[in-house]
């Protein structure tokens, strides 16, 4: 896996950020099972709650085009660290249960967590079997 090409994705998505309201960019790149990347930005709404993160923008590109199964997503925001939300770790479940999240700061500064990691004992699919 090219863990610095999926960085340098996110980082590049996060400059199509849609974030008037807030004033804070997110940028994401997750990589499928079949070796595809997928970015995703935020983008806001004046209403604010149809706000999607950039994070469920990259899954939803991906799951609509026949892609479910992530490997790896790259995340970047304006904080120094930025972690994925509450809901975009039950989206990451959902279709990367076993995907390796990269919370990236720059191309060079980055660190690596498993999702069970940053959402042990999480509801999923096979809860419903
Ligand atoms: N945001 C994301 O895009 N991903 C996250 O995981 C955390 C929050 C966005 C949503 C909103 O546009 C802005 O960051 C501030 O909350």
């Amino acid at each position: 896996m090219d863990k610095k090409l999926l960085i340098k994705k996110a980082l590049e998505a996060k400059e199509k950020a849609y974030s008037p309201y807030s004033g804070f960019k997110v940028g994401a790149a997750l990589l499928t099972k079949s070796g595809k990347i997928f970015t995703g930005c935020n983008i806001e709404n004046a209403s604010y709650t149809p706000t999607i993160c950039a994070e469920r923008t990259a899954i939803a590109k991906a799951v609509s085009d026949g892609e479910r199964e992530i490997v790896a997503i790259a995340i970047t925001g304006d904080s120094e660290w930025t972690y994925p939300c509450g809901v975009c770790r039950q989206v990451i479940r959902e279709f990367g249960n076993n995907a390796i999240i990269i919370i990236t700061k720059s191309e060079e500064e980055y660190r690596e967590y498993t999702l069970s990691e940053l959402f042990p004992y999480s509801f999923g699919p096979e809860d419903l079997k």
